[in-house]
């Protein structure tokens, strides 16, 4: 399985997917940059999610919010205060480790040499002693448990430190601690801070949504999983606002919803489930998360939270501003509860990869072994969508083959190639993941119909020229 994942980061990179990030010095850990195909895919999955959540929805519109807030936001919102990690420090190594990653591991280890109940115990007591923030106590545990470090094998550890997770900048030339800002750590509070200029401009009634795509930027301690967990990363996020006392039935719904989303990118139902939250964060009355399972086993890639009125009770606190709505059906102000659906594009986006990644072995015509790599992606979201493949260079071929681009290229991303043998052009199309292509050869000046090749069954039949787009069209 970790082969598998070691696997898919290296198609990646060599297929123009994912590069890291200036990597001709030698990278930035825990950034990366997305290359041609990379680029187009992140891009169809944002499309289809804001396609789903806005034009297929009534009550939902869209904002696109900048990075950089006011920085009393961040007061408000609670994430100066409570969005931190604690960290311990290992003396001897001078390594850095999250605390509960540590004692995670540590579990892991106990788990696999058999000691079940043990690994238990030591997760109950760490999650009790996190909820109270008792790091004397999580210090005292990571000491009776001798819990070491893989690197050095020691145990030399310092206190425990909060370590706050958001990036700092200074607006303005002159650099004092008025001017400090934060890069946003989630897009969520773009659409707090905005919600009734949305509610009053676009006539929203309650029960409504605002969506929003953007980047968020976390300084995370433990980031070696290559996208799952980076420091610059894009949320796609939804606050659905509706009146109090029925959010939890909103949360239920948005759970579903969601989920059948995620299956919608044709990936299978087992490789989902749902993962309760019990230890909450400050702002939530209940929350779940929509885990994938990756090669490196199940992770979470969507968090859908009851928020409550906790962020629009903050920022009319702290803005003194009113953050009330009139509810003309019950004639009562209120401010609102919300419910969020929250996932990371990156995230998504290495889930949608990795269901994709398919080593397969194939027999030649002449018996002999053969064996391809191909990405299965479904068709809407693939990055090239047909391939378009004069069979040689000359004879007039190029010149159809041509004609089809244009006929097509307006309306959805095709690929044109001439060079190299066709069994060779068909195996880069298979390891981009491109659904369809199609070849142009001497038959072609003959009847007008053309080769359309099939990406997962590598079957291949003959169509008309004309009927090619709208074929195409109707498999997206
Ligand atoms: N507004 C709520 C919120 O931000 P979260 O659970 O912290 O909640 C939501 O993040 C989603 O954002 C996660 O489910 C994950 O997909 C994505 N995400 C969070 N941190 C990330 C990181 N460091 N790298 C990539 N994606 C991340």
């Amino acid at each position: 399985q970790e082969n598998n994942f070691q696997a898919i980061i290296s198609h990646a990179k060599e297929y123009g997917f994912v590069f890291p990030s200036s990597e001709i010095y030698d990278g930035l850990s825990a950034v990366y940059d997305y290359g041609p195909y990379g680029s187009e895919l992140k891009k169809n999955i944002r499309d289809y999610w804001w396609k789903s959540m806005t034009q297929l929805q009534d009550n939902i519109v869209g904002i696109d919010a900048a990075i950089f807030m006011h920085p009393t936001t961040w007061k408000a919102s609670g994430h100066v205060d409570s969005f931190s990690d604690p960290l311990i420090d290992n003396k001897d190594s001078k390594k850095r480790y999250r605390v509960d990653h540590l004692i995670e591991q540590h579990a892991d280890k106990l788990e696999a040499a058999g000691k079940k109940e043990e690994a238990g115990k030591l997760l109950a007591d760490m999650d009790a002693l996190l909820g109270e923030e008792n790091f004397t106590g999580l210090k005292e545990l990571i000491d009776t448990n001798k819990i070491s470090c893989t690197v050095s094998n020691t145990c030399n550890w310092s206190d425990i430190r909060q370590f706050n997770l958001m990036f700092d900048t200074q607006l303005g030339a002159v650099s004092d601690e008025s001017s400090t800002i934060y890069l946003r750590p989630e897009t969520a509070q773009g659409i707090f801070v905005n919600f009734l200029n949305v509610q009053k401009t676009a006539r929203m009634k309650i029960p409504f949504g605002i969506a929003q795509t953007g980047k968020a930027f976390r300084n995370e301690i433990v980031a070696r999983q290559f996208i799952f967990r980076m420091r610059e990363f894009e949320q796609m996020e939804m606050q659905f606002f509706c009146r109090p006392g029925t959010e939890l039935e909103w949360y239920e719904q948005w759970k579903q919803k969601r989920l059948e989303w995620h299956q919608s990118l044709g990936i299978a139902p087992e490789k989902f489930r749902y993962h309760d939250h019990v230890k909450l964060a400050h702002y939530a009355n209940a929350a779940v998360d929509i885990e994938y399972e990756f090669p490196i086993g199940f992770k979470e890639v969507e968090g859908i939270h009851s928020r409550t009125d906790y962020d629009l009770s903050r920022h009319q606190e702290f803005s003194g501003k009113k953050q009330t709505y009139f509810d003309p059906e019950i004639n009562k102000h209120y401010i609102p509860y919300v419910v969020e659906t929250s996932i990371g594009l990156d995230r998504a986006f290495l889930m949608v990869l990795s269901n994709a990644y398919t080593e397969e072995k194939l027999q030649k015509e002449d018996g002999t072994e053969d064996s391809r790599v191909v990405l299965k992606f479904a068709p809407k979201i693939a990055p090239v969508k047909l391939a378009i493949l004069p069979l040689t260079k000359k004879d007039g071929l190029p010149e159809i083959a041509k004609d089809i681009l244009d006929e097509c290229r307006g309306s959805f991303k095709c690929f044109y190639e001439e060079k190299d043998a066709i069994g060779k052009r068909y195996r880069r199309q298979d390891a981009i993941g491109t659904p369809f292509c199609v070849t142009i050869d001497h038959q072609t000046k003959e009847d007008n119909t053309v080769t359309l090749r099939h990406r997962d069954s590598m079957q291949q039949e003959r169509i008309l020229i004309s009927e090619l787009k709208e074929r195409i069209l109707n498999e997206l």
